[in-house]
């Protein structure tokens, strides 16, 4: 399949496997995920320099194919990340949470693309007129910090697609072919799953974390401090607690303490899952099994062929019924 995405980024297949703190903090998810044709995505966030440098070194040496690194610009040490992803050439930045001007010349002077992240039609007009290659839009349904507007994936891409002209990768909700089918049909070049790679053996997360997920429905991850940063998490202890401060009158240090006091690393690498923030998205309750990242890949490219091909044999259909006279 060809996109504006496919063509852009120089892949076979237009899906994206989503950059994802810890879990994509490593080589062996986004290394299988490029070779399989897609595009794999390094998440940069929660790292420092020197294991970040070898995480890249590891890429080089799994993969041949473009791949991504995801880097949070608001972090003190992204100045120092984008240094070590210029330095070693990184075909694509995938940029969240941070303006993009200031670092766009010299990464395309190289050729790398430049993709940033949003989840509302300002900040994608905002990114496009500061001249970034595409979008990544991301709707309410996501896995990590979706929209604080609950604005879902169907409306936030279709919004953005109406009035920007850069190719976008649409987020959030989709875990199969099907899904993937449905983003291009709403007008996406390509779409991006996080919670479906959560779910692979080759993520890094504890061995807790993915069994907590694969036990979760679509309703159990929820929205949590919608007064701070808020994030869709599995609905556990920590979250309980949130939700009960917040039927009370608290002092905005103390809500933000009591938000901050828990982290996605204490979920992730500590496997507390009832204290920590378990990121997931509603597609959570889509998945049963594990999945290695290259057989999962093939699977969505065969699902997505099913389901295109589905919707041009119901145009098929429709032409050869006789219309109506009027
Ligand atoms: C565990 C986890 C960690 C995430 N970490 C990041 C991150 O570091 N940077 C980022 O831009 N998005 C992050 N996200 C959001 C994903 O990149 C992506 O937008 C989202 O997972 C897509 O929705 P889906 O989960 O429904 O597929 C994270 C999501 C999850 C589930």
């Amino acid at each position: 399949m060809r996109t504006r995405i496919t063509e852009l980024l120089g892949i076979a297949h237009p899906i994206v496997q989503a950059g994802m703190s810890w879990a994509s903090s490593s080589a062996a998810l986004p290394a299988a995920v490029s070779n399989a044709g897609g595009l794999g995505t390094v998440a940069a966030g929660p790292m420092y320099v020197p294991a970040f440098c070898a995480v890249l070194d590891e890429m080089a040496a799994l993969t041949d194919r473009p791949y991504a690194v995801n880097v949070p610009l608001y972090r003190p040490q992204s100045a120092e990340i984008l240094d070590a992803m210029h330095a070693r050439r990184v075909p694509v930045v995938i940029a969240s949470q941070g303006g993009p001007r200031a670092h766009l010349a010299r990464f395309h002077a190289y050729g790398a693309r430049w993709v940033q992240v949003v989840s509302t039609l300002e900040h994608a007009l905002k990114a496009q007129a500061a001249g970034v290659d595409a979008l990544v839009v991301v709707g309410s349904e996501a896995g990590g910090h979706p929209p604080a507007n609950d604005v879902s994936t169907l409306v936030t891409v279709r919004q953005v697609l109406q009035r920007v002209a850069i190719p976008v990768i649409a987020g959030g909700g989709a875990a199969d072919g099907w899904g993937i089918a449905a983003l291009l049909a709403l007008g996406a070049d390509a779409v991006q799953l996080g919670t479906r790679f959560l779910l692979t053996p080759e993520a890094t997360v504890h061995a807790n974390y993915k069994a907590a997920l694969l036990a979760a429905g679509v309703a159990d991850p929820v929205l949590v401090g919608r007064r701070s940063l808020p994030v869709r998490t599995l609905n556990n202890r920590f979250a309980q607690r949130v939700f009960e401060a917040e039927q009370r009158p608290i002092p905005a240090e103390e809500y933000d303490a009591l938000f901050h006091s828990a982290s996605l690393k204490q979920a992730a690498l500590d496997g507390d899952v009832e204290w920590g923030k378990v990121e997931a998205g509603q597609s959570v309750g889509l998945i049963d099994s594990l999945e290695p990242a290259a057989a999962l890949m093939a699977r969505l490219v065969r699902e997505l062929a099913q389901a295109t091909d589905r919707l041009a044999g119901m145009r098929h259909a429709e032409s050869t019924t006789p219309i109506p006279a009027a």
